[in-house]
């Protein structure tokens, strides 16, 4: 999987799916050749040009061969300061104040799986599934060591990168950057897919073309953040959901990131990816060195279902940890929009009883149950019950949520401290600051300086001490700020630049204490919603709440964009009121089911309220997704209609065995002079019949709650070429926020 050529000075690293290639130049020179498509073997045909270029300088060694220059060759690793003018993958300030340094290779190893990464989440292999290659790059002159690792594995399209510095000097330096991964491609035929967003509205899909110049999307926020994911691909221009060249680049971290691409003069692009470089830096003493984060590259010849593909399984199987790492989610109900602060014991209870008789198995008791949280004004920090709201306090109340056949779930805000608790009374200094500066607030909170121990501790402890005094099975991990004043009353003047990179570190640590001590207890990230959607915080809680918008439509565009990188198993899916809380729609109860039935399926409304109609639409919503569940959460997830190109949405589940297939449609707003909608599936085996078992069509607003409608199509068998090829006919129906779903048996 990994072959050096001694002779060529070649590094080849692939598997069946593609092949990645790195040249030794002169010796010391990496340079990037090729990613792409499997090769048998890389002979160089496409050779590099040896063109003198202007004002493109030659280093010291080669002043009289004026078509060597870094300023055009393809790196593998981009420098700074000897003649490549492009963006620089990583930059250091020595002692004496100079920022130019010159990594030189030295040495490499290739070995069997891969090694975890120093106080950072990263994915993992073992021995039989994956290679890795180590190499070593050296500056002499300022006396430190670069190592790039690199990871292939055998059954996947994915190649691994993460970058290490050490500083082998008798004197300190200041790294001011250090991506995860920087590389050339040999032209700018290329168009960019991001996702961008805001709160309520994460994980928008935006394409456009490249451009000349740098184009950078990037958190400087302290969390990865609703308004750019940790995500970016190149792909062909001509590339869609099924076919083409795509790139992708997926960074396993949850605080400030970049990912830059720059085109330059002679149409190649560079990409960059890492911890975003602004407010960042870290003194590096000697004998001490930096860990940057793993970015995932992903390259798909079958599109950006291919890509998402590989991304999903890849996550699910070398990402995500634990006892749910393939274990079946819960439906859950969580008190949030049907109560928010304004709650007690028996009212939780009654939720608790409703959710038990409609089918449901988690009930998740939201914010406002510590401190006298009443509003978001006070008690972040004061994890101790409120006894006026539970005044049996949390272990009667987990014990009467299981005395009904459910599992207890809890929230938490951990990393969050209000102006109006006991712990900033006591311990004002443990928020992030900057002296002589007021701090911002954000809901009336501040964050705590996780680059501190006392901190990490505390809130371990805080923690720890609530899941051990309750029957809790579930947590929801929750983070709603972002940083300002980012500065630590702990780390010395050189080393503010640190803080937020330490807090990520500190955050990571937590979460791997909590996370290991209770094996059995289900977590779940969230940020205000999806806005520490990553793959960093995938690695210790294994679902995201997606976003806090829970309006059927507008979800339905979060969770296609969110399907780009991340598998529906990771995604939080809830039903919610309607009129929705947050855009006010009127949405069918079915279209609201079928919607969230896309992620780990639950509610969030006050179920005690439903009609008896409505009871009754649930429990069967239940019942389905229970019997669809194993090819819902585990199975392969295919894109086919897109509700960023108009108002149709359109995506397949199928088993992982292959023998069933979901297809979900849905359509927002009934057009005059309707055009005919055939869905065309994909992944199907062409050669067999499949059986449509079940099918649902759409329920209008006000009546006909979710019932299985007898259709001519039930009980029909196609034959899998004619499904993908010629398609299945969408039903034509007039009114708006209509749903639909087509289970498909596999005939043996
Ligand atoms: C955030 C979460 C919500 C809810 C509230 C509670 O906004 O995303 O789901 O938990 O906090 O304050």
């Amino acid at each position: 999987m990994i072959q050096f050529d001694e002779q060529k000075q070649i590094f080849h690293l692939k598997n069946n799916s593609f092949s990645y290639v790195i040249e030794i130049a002169r010796g010391k020179y990496l340079l990037h050749r090729y990613w792409g498509k499997a090769l048998r073997e890389y002979r160089d045909a496409a050779a590099l040009p040896a063109i003198d270029r202007a004002f493109s300088p030659q280093p010291a060694a080669y002043e009289n061969e004026r078509t060597f220059s870094l300023d055009v060759l393809p790196q593998e690793y981009s420098g700074y300061g000897h003649g490549d003018f492009r963006i620089p993958a990583y930059k250091i300030a020595l002692a004496d104040g100079t920022e130019v340094t010159e990594f030189l290779y030295r040495s490499h190893r290739i070995f069997k799986g891969k090694p975890p990464l120093k106080g950072l989440p990263a994915s993992y292999a073992s021995g039989q599934e994956a290679m890795s290659l180590e190499i070593e790059l050296a500056d002499a002159h300022a006396g430190l060591k670069l190592y790039l690792l690199y990871t292939v594995f055998e059954k996947s399209a994915v190649l691994v990168r993460s970058a290490r510095i050490i500083n082998e000097s008798g004197s300190a330096v200041c790294l001011r950057q250090l991506a995860s991964l920087s590389l050339d491609f040999g032209s700018h035929e290329f168009e960019r897919i991001s996702l961008y967003g805001g709160h309520a509205s994460e994980r928008m899909i935006e394409r456009s073309p490249l451009h000349r110049g740098i184009e950078i999307i990037a958190s400087s926020r302290g969390a990865s953040s609703h308004q750019h994911s940790p995500f970016l691909a190149l792909v062909e221009p001509a590339a869609n959901e099924a076919v083409g060249d795509v790139y992708g680049f997926s960074l396993v971290y949850s605080g400030n990131f970049s990912m830059e691409t720059e085109v330059e003069q002679f149409g190649t692009t560079r990409v960059c990816v890492g911890i975003n470089p602004q407010g960042f830096s870290w003194l590096l003493e000697p004998g001490e060195d930096f860990q940057s984060p793993e970015a995932v590259m992903v390259y798909s010849a079958e599109g950006l279902n291919g890509m998402s593909q590989t991304y999903h399984a890849f996550y699910r199987e070398h990402l995500l940890r634990g006892k749910y790492q393939n274990a079946l989610r819960p439906i859950l109900v969580n008190n949030w929009e049907a109560t928010y602060f304004d709650f007690d014991e028996e009212k939780i209870d009654a939720i608790a009883k409703t959710a038990a008789e409609l089918g449901m198995e988690l009930l998740v008791l939201d914010d406002g149950w510590f401190g006298k949280r009443n509003d978001d004004n006070s008690s972040l920090g004061d994890w101790i019950v409120d006894q006026k709201k539970l005044p049996q306090g949390l272990t009667a109340l987990g014990e009467k949520v299981h005395a009904h056949g459910l599992q207890f779930g809890l929230w938490f805000e951990p990393e969050m401290v209000s102006v109006d608790s006991e712990l900033y009374r006591k311990h004002p200094e443990w928020a992030l600051q900057v002296p002589g500066y007021k701090t911002s607030f954000g809901r009336h909170q501040l964050v705590l300086d996780l680059s501190r121990q006392d901190v990490c501790d505390y809130i371990v402890d805080a923690v720890v001490k609530v899941l051990e005094s309750a029957p809790i099975d579930y947590v929801k991990w929750d983070m709603n700020r972002h940083m300002t004043e980012v500065g630590s009353t702990l780390l010395s003047a050189k080393r503010q630049g640190e803080t937020a990179h330490r807090y990520m570190l500190g955050l990571y640590d937590v979460l791997e204490r909590i996370t290991q001590k209770f094996p059995d207890i289900l977590f779940e990230s969230c940020s205000g919603g999806g806005g520490r959607f990553d793959a960093g915080m995938l690695y210790y809680m294994p679902q995201t709440w997606t976003s806090d918008n829970t309006d059927a439509i507008c979800r339905l565009k979060i969770q296609y964009g969110t399907s780009l990188v991340f598998p529906p198993i990771t995604m939080g899916a809830h039903v919610s009121v309607t009129p929705n809380h947050q855009v006010g729609r009127l949405t069918p109860m079915q279209t609201r089911a079928f919607a969230a039935m896309g992620g780990d399926f639950g509610y969030e409304l006050d179920i005690c309220q439903l009609t008896d109609a409505e009871k009754t639409a649930v429990k069967k919503h239940i019942k389905l997704y229970k019997r669809l569940r194993p090819t819902l959460q585990l199975g392969t997830f295919r894109r086919l209609l897109s509700p960023f190109n108009g108002g149709e949405t359109a995506w397949m589940f199928t088993h992982p065995d292959k023998s069933q297939v979901v297809v979900f449609y849905f359509k927002e707003l009934a057009q005059p002079a309707p055009s005919v909608r055939v869905l065309k599936l994909a992944g199907l085996d062409k050669d067999a019949r499949y059986k449509v078992a079940e099918y649902y069509e759409p329920e209008r607003l006000s009546h006909d709650f979710g019932g299985e409608k007898a259709s001519g199509i039930t009980g029909l068998e196609f034959y899998g070429d004619e499904l993908m090829f010629s398609g299945l006919a969408v039903e034509h129906v007039d009114a708006d926020f209509i749903s639909y779903m087509w289970v498909l048996e596999k005939q043996i």
